[in-house]
């Protein structure tokens, strides 16, 4: 036999029999991994139950819209300019501390067939929540949080994507994210997960941590988060700064996260009503807090929710670190930013 018919054989046979081992091995394969995860179906169904559970975690924890949309920020709570829900926006780069020449843009994801994501499947949604990974095959700056969102049961994931793909479009068209070569230094997209199950919520630390690490608390309440460098031992005790219009009719403010350890100098003094009614307020007793911590989304999630938040927060190491945004800016030799009480650490 001729090398090139011995390989053609070969190949042939191959592929005969990784049809066969796949119809052996796998015989029902596609029925079990329809009902093990809803997202490798073609298309996800559009249920009611999806529809009300995405629109729930979108406008509560996971705050899609304030990148994706923009935000009326001389409103207190703060909400979405009519008209752009979805339609994504240019990121003001220079205030989160990127270099000039960064344009970060969170793409058009309403359903607009021209300028959004009206003809993507729902596997590319999938995927780039998932893996970070755009419809074009581009690897996604990881300002869009994928790292967490990837972490979302199936059945929630599915959710958000039933009801972000049911808004209505937007007709804009917006620019390609232009990102400096240095900042994408150890940047991967991620392997697809396995199936995920639906959080434990029995236990309300556990839950309480799959809604924290969703909603990104320890994020902005960590110092050096995003500058990549997270403080050791520093986890949720503020001091990292903002700027922007946060202030009362949008004023523009320069503020810092605050410690919500259970230290002292945090929030030990918070109990459960208390939290309740802060995030619900965006008003800690007397003090308003600035919208540049999003209670106006955080507002909407349910009593369950914001009980499992608060339980897990209770769990945290206290850290002793004192931030307080009613005093002026000052050095502050633990976390290197300058904030309120800065100098008393
Ligand atoms: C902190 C800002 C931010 C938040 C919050 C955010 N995104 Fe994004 N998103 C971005 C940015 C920026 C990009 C584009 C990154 C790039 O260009 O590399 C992006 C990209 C995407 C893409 C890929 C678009 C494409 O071109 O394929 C999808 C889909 C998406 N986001 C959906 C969501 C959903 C759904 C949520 C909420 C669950 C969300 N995003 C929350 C900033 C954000
Ligand atoms: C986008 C950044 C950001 C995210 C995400 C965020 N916060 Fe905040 N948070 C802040 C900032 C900034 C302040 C201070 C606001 C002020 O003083 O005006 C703050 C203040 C608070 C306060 C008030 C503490 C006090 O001593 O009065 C609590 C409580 C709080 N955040 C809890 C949370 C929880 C819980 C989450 C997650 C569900 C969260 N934050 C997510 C930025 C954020």
């Amino acid at each position: 036999m001729s090398q090139t018919l011995l390989r053609g054989v070969a190949a042939t046979s191959l592929v005969a029999f990784t049809i066969f081992s796949a119809t052996v091995l796998y015989g029902n394969r596609q029925d079990k991994t329809a009902s093990a995860s809803v997202l490798l179906m073609d298309a996800i169904p559009r249920t009611p139950e999806r529809l009300a559970r995405g629109a729930y975690l979108v406008n509560s924890l996971l705050w899609c819209q304030m990148c994706h949309s923009r935000t009326d920020f001389t409103r207190r709570p703060t909400s979405i300019v009519p008209g752009t829900e979805f339609g994504g926006q240019i990121l003001d780069s220079e205030a989160i501390g990127f270099p000039s020449g960064t344009r970060i843009v969170a793409p058009n994801i309403s359903s607009d067939s021209d300028y959004g994501a009206g003809n993507w499947k729902d596997s590319d949604f999938v995927r780039a929540l998932r893996q970070g990974i755009g419809h074009d095959g581009r690897t996604l700056f990881p300002l869009m949080p994928y790292s967490r969102f990837r972490n979302l049961s199936d059945e929630d994931l599915a959710s958000v994507i039933v009801y972000v793909r049911s808004m209505p479009p937007v007709h804009v068209e917006r620019p390609k994210s232009v990102i400096p070569a240095e900042l994408w230094t150890g940047v991967n997209s991620y392997p697809m997960p396995g199936p995920i199950a639906e959080p434990d919520k029995s236990q309300p630390t556990n839950y309480g941590k799959y809604l924290v690490m969703a909603a990104r608390c320890d994020e902005c309440h960590t110092p050096g988060y995003f500058e990549d460098t997270p403080l050791p031992g520093m986890n949720f005790a503020g001091g990292e700064p903002f700027d922007g219009p946060f202030g009362p009719n949008g004023t523009i403010v320069h503020i810092a996260s605050l410690n919500i350890t259970p230290d002292p100098s945090g929030i030990s003094y918070f109990d459960e009503a208390m939290f309740l009614r802060t995030i619900r307020s965006g008003q800690a007793g007397t003090r308003e807090l600035t919208t540049a911590m999003p209670w106006s989304f955080f507002r909407n999630l349910s009593d369950e929710d914001l009980r499992a938040i608060f339980a897990y927060l209770r769990t945290l190491p206290p850290v002793k670190h004192r931030v307080d945004n009613t005093e002026p800016p000052t050095y502050c030799r633990i976390c290197r930013n300058k904030h309120g009480f800065g100098n008393l650490n």
